[in-house]
């Protein structure tokens, strides 16, 4: 193996360490920590699971939390009040719907009755478009944890070209906007993509969100590239894996995220970093 691992976990864990202390200061100063309420609609066992992790993260760095678990069959109108109770709830600092949503809610209405103050997973319309201004208040948990990561390689990011595979609202779209913030050139691919090893042949810094088991092969990496995976599969015999193929691709990459413990750590340490912003955005 050629390229450097970019251990999350570990990065994580540091983050984690210094928010344990700054909820800490605000408990001394405040009387109370910060505070997450965190919904899901329905039995998908993966939220459940992610759900979990998030929980437990709140805990460890002694925010508070709250965990709403509302049947599959809700009413969008009772999603919505309680979204309107929590807004009015001077304990809670964030919200947290656990996306996806059965299909008889409309995603877009909830994510948008969440104020955007609130609003910890950065997923509100006013929330990507200040992102999009290059004047951003929270910022979407994943793309943030792998900026993060990138910062910690220690390369100037300026002028790289960066190809990110996936388009989704949560990953893609907004990785795209950190990017271009920090001046890459940005490519986003998708499923209706042409020549799509040539576009990440060419790239410096490729984040992979596309959701299939070693979906990209290592002769599409570019040798001395930034490997992002965001991508977390479950293979038939119950291992997890990203979207590269790892072996192969830290064979040619100079830097690359393992999965597990790559950037799922660093979502939920932006999540819980995004939650404190947001106390204080309330303090103020
Ligand atoms: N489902 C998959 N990723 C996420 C996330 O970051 N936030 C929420 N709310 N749901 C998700």
């Amino acid at each position: 193996m050629r390229a450097a691992k970019l251990d999350g976990k570990a990065i994580a864990a540091e983050i984690q360490h210094s928010l344990t202390v700054r909820a800490a200061a605000m408990r001394a100063a405040q009387g109370r920590a910060p505070g997450l309420a965190v919904i899901l609609v329905g039995q998908n066992p993966a939220s459940q699971v992610y759900v979990r992790n998030k929980r437990r993260a709140c805990a460890e760095v002694g925010f508070h939390s709250e965990l709403y678990e509302l049947p599959e069959d809700t009413a969008q109108a009772e999603l919505l009040a309680l979204i309107d109770r929590l807004n009015a709830d001077p304990a809670i600092d964030g919200i947290l719907v656990q996306l996806p949503l059965p299909a008889s809610l409309d995603e877009a209405a909830v994510t948008e009755r969440i104020a955007p103050t609130k609003d910890v997973d950065g997923f509100h319309p006013y929330n990507i478009g200040r992102l999009a201004l290059r004047m951003p208040l929270l910022r979407p948990c994943t793309p943030k944890g792998v900026m993060t990561m990138l910062e910690r390689t220690g390369q100037a990011l300026e002028g790289l070209d960066a190809v990110i595979i996936g388009q989704s609202n949560i990953v893609g779209r907004p990785m795209a906007l950190e990017l271009l913030a920090a001046r890459c050139t940005v490519t986003i691919c998708h499923s209706r993509t042409r020549e799509l090893a040539e576009k990440v042949r060419r790239a410096d810094v490729l984040v992979a969100a596309v959701g299939r088991a070693a979906f990209v092969p290592g002769d599409w990496i570019k040798e001395g590239a930034i490997v992002i995976d965001v991508g977390i599969n479950r293979t038939a015999d119950g291992k997890l894996v990203g979207d590269v193929e790892f072996a192969a691709c830290a064979e040619r990459a100079a830097w690359i995220t393992p999965v597990p413990g790559g950037v799922g750590p660093m979502t939920i340490a932006s999540l819980l970093d995004n939650t404190l912003q947001a106390a204080e955005l309330h303090a103020a």
